[in-house]
């Protein structure tokens, strides 16, 4: 419920990196390098960067101004600006949360397995293929890897239990810059391997060629994936901002910060996969190959590898918490559960939800869905389907039910002239509810 001692951001820095580092996680370092990897390289990086400039920015804005008016959590908020019977998107919304929380704990967990792996030595010095074999005895093994999404798990319930408090602000003030230089070294080790130029140019390079739907609806998934979007995150983080703040400026601020590191990662594990001979299109397993292979290939990798795999492992739990957060928020003000009980309970549903997620890379891989491994199953219909439905059902929200020019005043509470109003009200009102819905219907069903 909205009330007048309800916690603000203490300051604009703390709210943008709080932000991003519910935006910057597996979604830029793990998932963005695997679909440009599926979906043909340079065509897709550039629909990508399109999507991210003409649906997600000015989406983003649409859900830190429906956060900022509603004061509280995702079904809140909709009841609040467009009426009761909206509420039914929060609905999706969590479903979209547990959904890909399950997932994307066993993905981290693979993280936390390699930063004791590195420990040990066991990754040292390695070849691609050889890497290939360790990931491989991991992920196959029915028990191992659903210990370490235990663990995953428990630190991001423990942290949710404790509040986010300045701890975590302070460590990701620290450690997002260090995570930042470490890419970027990777990335000039990655680009100088023998044979990477030809990655770095199928990366580049667009082929106007393979264009096609599949593609469209990838990067739209991508999208609302890597910024948090669709699903309530950035709408709960900006139910936490003063009226001062001037929105679009942060949401630029924001995006402009996620694409680049995912295009960086980008630039670490594609040429990387073209100078070991990997297969691009190879899947989630694919930066769990390379990029131990990268450190293997350079001086003090061990120490990289390590320091790598615990920023990696750092960078999911700041999104992981965003992730749960949604989901708790909605048991606590709707089941009127404590903090504590709607955290565990949560936290147990979707460490039980992710089982067959590890078990599709072992026992359960001939079990597919849709052709897929249930663990991409869950990823696409996640993504590609809930986002993006949240995406449209917040368009159609605000442009038609609680309407611009109320979420515009709204905006423009900072003081500021929102200067770009109209172009947004346009995009939001007219083009955006048409665009994804023909993106969603041709992706999924042609
Ligand atoms: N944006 C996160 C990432 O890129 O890893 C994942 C995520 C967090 C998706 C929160 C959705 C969300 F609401």
């Amino acid at each position: 419920m909205a009330n007048k001692d309800r916690e603000q951001w203490g300051s604009r820095i703390g709210f943008i990196l709080a932000a991003a580092g519910s935006a910057i996680g597996l979604g830029n370092i793990w998932r963005f390098p695997t679909v440009v990897g599926q979906s043909g390289g340079g065509a897709f990086l550039l629909v990508y960067l399109i999507i991210t400039f003409l649906v997600g920015i000015p989406l983003m804005i649409a859900e830190l101004t429906i956060g900022r008016r509603g004061q509280t959590n995702i079904v809140g908020s909709f009841k609040k600006v467009a009426g009761d019977n909206w509420g039914i998107i929060g609905a999706l919304g969590v479903a979209a949360g547990f959904i890909i929380l399950s997932f994307y704990s066993v993905i981290a967990g693979w993280g936390v397995a390699y930063i004791f792996k590195f420990l040990t030595g066991e990754l040292a010095n390695l070849g691609a293929e050889e890497v290939g074999n360790v990931f491989n005895e991991l992920t196959s093994n029915p028990i191992v890897p659903i210990f370490w999404h235990g663990i995953f798990m428990s630190m991001t319930i423990g942290i949710v239990i404790l509040g986010i408090d300045k701890g975590i602000e302070k460590a990701s003030k620290l450690l997002m810059p260090i995570l930042l230089v470490l890419l970027v070294l990777l990335a000039i080790r990655s680009v100088t391997l023998d044979g990477a130029m030809e990655g770095v140019s199928w990366y580049l390079r667009p082929n106007f060629a393979a264009i096609d739907r599949h593609i469209i609806l990838s990067a739209l998934g991508q999208a609302f994936f890597s910024f948090s979007l669709g699903m309530g995150a950035i709408l709960t983080y900006g139910s936490y901002l003063p009226k001062k703040e001037n929105i679009p400026g942060s949401a630029v601020y924001i995006a402009i910060f996620d694409i680049f590191i995912a295009v960086l990662a980008g630039f670490i594990i594609i040429p990387a996969v073209f100078a070991f001979g990997l297969e691009p299109g190879s899947g989630p397993p694919l930066i769990f190959i390379t990029l131990p292979a990268v450190f293997g290939a350079m001086p003090a990798g061990t120490f990289f590898g390590l320091l790598f795999f615990v920023l990696l492992t750092i960078a999911a739990v700041t999104s992981a918490i965003s992730l749960l957060e949604v989901v708790v928020a909605y048991f606590i003000d709707e089941l009127k559960w404590d903090r504590k009980k709607a955290s565990l309970l949560a936290g147990l549903a979707i460490f039980i939800l992710g089982i067959p997620s590890s078990l599709s890379m072992g026992v359960m891989s001939d079990n597919l869905i849709f052709g897929m491994p249930f663990l991409d199953f869950m990823d696409y219909f996640a993504s590609n389907v809930l986002l993006t439905l949240g995406g449209l059902f917040t368009a159609i929200v605000i442009g038609w039910v609680w309407k611009t020019s109320n979420a515009i005043s709204e905006i423009e509470k900072s003081g500021d002239k929102f200067l770009l109003a109209t172009p947004w009200a346009f995009l939001i009102k007219w083009i955006m509810p048409v665009v994804l819905l023909v993106i969603i219907v041709n992706g999924l069903f042609f």
